[in-house]
């Protein structure tokens, strides 16, 4: 791969950031920059490729190419027609530009996409005789443009699509919680390998299956083929198939058991395909029941999503689970931790447990609240 040290942006979900933070961390990544849906960090391009295999949390990874002052597209063309993408293109492969863009004179981020892909089709021609094809798909060379204010940032997109996407879900029948927010949940609970995860009203099970991968060790970034860095001039593709079979030497099986459980039978056949096709079915049990006929077993750590009663009148129907809810915790746990995540304030309470921790989440526009549950 190119030598040397690169500026790196790793964006994540809003509300994720302080999470993002914790993993990359331990990812040993210590010298960070955070902002609101990011964090800037320095890095080798071996790192980065460390990050899209190990981050259950960052949507992608991107390296900087170019950054430069920009008042208007004059300067951007410029700017970007400085960059050496000669170096990083394969002038016979294709490319696709999104663009991020607060400036005045740019109402549309299109405009500025396409001055961007224009700037630098020119230059391949004029160094090469050729030039990429481009469009919007991102199965080639993916570069995002951040102009804001002004300075314009150019960077190539290290995972192209989102590593929030696993790749496991094949079933968009419900409202599935993203895999990144299931991860940050699973992360805030500090799982250990080892405990055993319950998750009632599992749907298409992404909290149950985040657990297993998070307690097994399992590198998420290996679940899905073809990562957008693999089309850069240059790339190592040998050490990258080092590093990809070391990562997966790494993860194993969760020896805990793992319940999921649901009384709609096709969200269960749903959490079961996605579950095999992560790699962690064998670790779990699936069961079609009422979550408060669910077993517990000892120091179990219990996460669940129940409904949130957003429509007009659902709340107050929604009632009687949540104390349902409570009350199966505290009678049928013994030791371990539950954790509730919701959007509804009001039936947070209904719970009838004191939240040891009410930990702040965004799922959409909506800001929830994870409460965690001591169960003695
Ligand atoms: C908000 S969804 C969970 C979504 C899930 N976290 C995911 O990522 O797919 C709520 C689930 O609770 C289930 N559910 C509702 N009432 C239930 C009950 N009394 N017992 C068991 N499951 C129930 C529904 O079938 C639904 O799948």
């Amino acid at each position: 791969m190119i030598d040397g040290e690169f500026s790196l942006r790793v964006p994540c979900g809003r509300g994720l950031v302080n999470w993002l933070e914790d993993e990359l961390d331990e990812l040993g990544f210590t010298e960070r920059l955070p902002a609101r849906t990011w964090v800037d960090l320095h890095g080798t391009l071996p790192e980065a490729a460390s990050i899209v295999i190990w981050s259950r949390l960052a949507t992608t990874v991107l390296v900087e190419i170019g950054r430069f002052p920009c008042t208007g597209p004059r300067e951007l063309y410029e700017g970007v027609s400085c960059i050496p993408w000669e170096q990083w293109l394969d002038p016979d492969g294709y490319v696709s530009v999104h663009g991020h863009v607060r400036h005045p004179m740019i109402r549309n981020s299109m405009y500025a996409n396409q001055l961007v892909k224009d700037a630098l089709c020119d230059r391949m021609v004029d160094r090469t005789g050729r030039r990429p094809d481009s469009g919007p798909d991102r199965s080639g060379v993916v570069v995002d443009l951040y102009w804001a204010g002004d300075e314009a940032r150019v960077y190539l997109d290290a995972a192209g699509r989102k590593l929030t996407d696993r790749g496991y879900r094949r079933d968009g029948a419900y409202a599935p919680l993203r895999e990144s927010l299931a991860a940050a949940m699973v992360r805030a609970s500090g799982l250990q390998a080892g405990e055993p995860v319950v998750a009632p009203m599992c749907g298409a099970g992404t909290l149950g299956i985040e657990a297993a991968l998070a307690a097994s060790g399992r590198p998420p970034g290996l679940l899905r083929p073809g990562h957008a860095m693999e089309q850069w001039l240059g790339f190592d593709h040998e050490a990258w198939k080092r590093m990809r079979a070391a990562a997966r030497k790494q993860g194993g099986q969760t020896t805990a058991p793992i319940i999921l459980s649901d009384t709609d039978a096709y969200a269960l056949e749903s959490a079961r395909a996605n579950a095999q096709t992560a790699g962690v079915l064998e670790r779990i049990d699936l069961r079609l029941e009422e979550f408060d006929a669910t077993p517990l077993c000892q120091d179990a750590v219990i996460f669940v999503n129940p409904p949130w009663g957003l429509r007009l009148g659902e709340e107050e129907a929604l009632v009687p689970l949540y104390r349902a809810l409570g009350d199966w915790m505290k009678q049928g746990a013994t030791g371990g931790r539950g954790y509730v995540l919701t959007g509804s304030p009001r039936l947070a309470k209904e719970v009838g447990l004191r939240p040891s921790r009410r930990i702040p989440f965004v799922v959409g526009e909506i800001e929830c609240r994870l409460l965690e549950f001591p169960l003695h």
